[in-house]
């Protein structure tokens, strides 16, 4: 997929998909690898804990308020002008579309003011292509993508060219964190702090399902997990923070069981479809997969099929605005460019040939 080239492309990324607004200068050099620029990220988070969630409204005007500085302090610390750039990237979705709406906008008002090549890039593209930028991968490899809004299991074979393996047909993984953490009362965002507890608390207490485990497929399923965690919970009279710890526990090492299951029938999937790859990896992408104790289930999972995992630090596996300039430079590259006119996408599936999984509310 490396595509030596005569002079390099400089591209600008903008995200604002969900609530990490984020502005990024990579460019693509003559070897055909990638070099960060520069990466700035600035985080919602304080504006939604209120809400134990992100709320799309506000998350849209943050974008709008923040947006405009974060791009020029991208170049800045990139040291350029606007006119040394060869390219405008921007996620056009999926995702919310107030904030998608606010990047579109900014990233066409660039290509249009300074006769900018536009690039579309779905969001996933751009977590799916990123190990190429993080750790020099190239397609084809496998990718577990665990965050707030996706919970998926993508064959990544090449730019615009991805098989969806598995997705999940009710919550996405991060959801289901945030979620099992307001019930408990343990703040927003719930991944870290379910962490710390589950580390201290007794997993064997608690009987809870392995949802879709045992079952073919690569699909997940987390809502029903989700609801026996919240039966467990009413069931106790006074809850104090051992009981938090055992039900953490108990949720987080249910979620890690699905996760090795889901994960062993992708890799078994993907060998029988890439026969010759002596080295196969797995990808694990998404803020989820900063769970220490996910990971190293992960990793016992991928090493029995005879995987290699892959998780790139943490700041470069949750969203940001560099894997969305370098999936912008990989399709200016091959000439893959949209007009001013396309729309943004609240759902737009990387793969579309993928069959619908069986439930409604399945997360594009
Ligand atoms: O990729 P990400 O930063 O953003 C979006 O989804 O947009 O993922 C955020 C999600 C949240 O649901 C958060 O609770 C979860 O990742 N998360 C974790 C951990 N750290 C963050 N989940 C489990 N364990 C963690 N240590
Ligand atoms: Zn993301």
């Amino acid at each position: 997929m490396t595509l030596a080239r005569e002079k390099p492309l400089t591209v600008l990324g903008i995200e604002t998909s969900c609530d990490e607004t984020a502005a990024a200068v990579v460019r693509l050099n003559e070897e055909g690898r990638g070099e960060i620029l520069s990466d700035v990220v600035l985080s919602q988070i304080a504006e939604h804990a209120a809400f134990g969630g992100v709320v799309p409204e506000i998350a849209a005007r943050a974008h709008l308020r923040y947006l405009p500085g974060l791009m020029k302090q991208a170049m800045t610390d990139a040291r350029l002008e606007w006119g040394e750039l060869d390219g405008v990237a921007v996620t056009a979705g999926p995702g919310l579309m107030g904030g998608l709406l606010v990047g579109m906008m900014a990233a066409k008002a660039l290509a249009l003011a300074k006769k900018l090549p536009f690039i579309a890039v779905n969001h996933l593209e751009g977590h799916g292509l990123s190990p190429g930028l993080m750790e020099g991968l190239s397609p084809p490899y496998l990718l577990l993508l665990i965050s707030g809004g996706h919970t998926q299991l993508v064959s990544v074979q090449g730019v615009g060219d991805f098989v969806r393996y598995g997705t999940t047909i009710d919550d996405a993984l991060g959801e289901a964190f945030d979620k099992v953490a307001k019930m408990l009362d343990l703040g927003y965002p719930g991944g870290p702090v379910v962490e710390k507890l589950a580390a201290v608390g007794d997993a064997s207490r608690f009987d809870l399902p392995r949802p879709m485990k045992g079952r073919e497929g690569c699909h997940f399923s987390f809502s029903g997990l989700k609801t026996a965690v919240r039966t467990a919970a009413l069931k106790l009279e006074h809850i104090d923070d051992g009981d938090k710890a055992d039900i953490c526990a108990a949720f987080q090492q249910a979620v890690a069981e699905t996760l090795a299951d889901r994960l062993a029938h992708a890799c078994a999937r993907f060998a029988a479809e890439h026969p010759g790859i002596a080295d196969p990896v797995v990808v694990v992408a998404g803020g989820v997969a900063a769970n220490r104790a996910l990971r190293a289930a992960l990793e016992d999972a991928a090493g029995r099929q005879g995987f290699r995992l892959v998780a790139p630090p943490a700041h470069m596996c949750t969203d940001n605005a560099a894997m969305i300039a370098w999936a912008g430079a990989l399709r200016l590259a091959r000439g893959l460019t949209d007009p001013l006119s396309t729309p943004a996408r609240a759902r737009w599936p990387l793969d579309p040939k993928a069959e619908p999984a069986a439930y409604a509310g399945v997360k594009a």
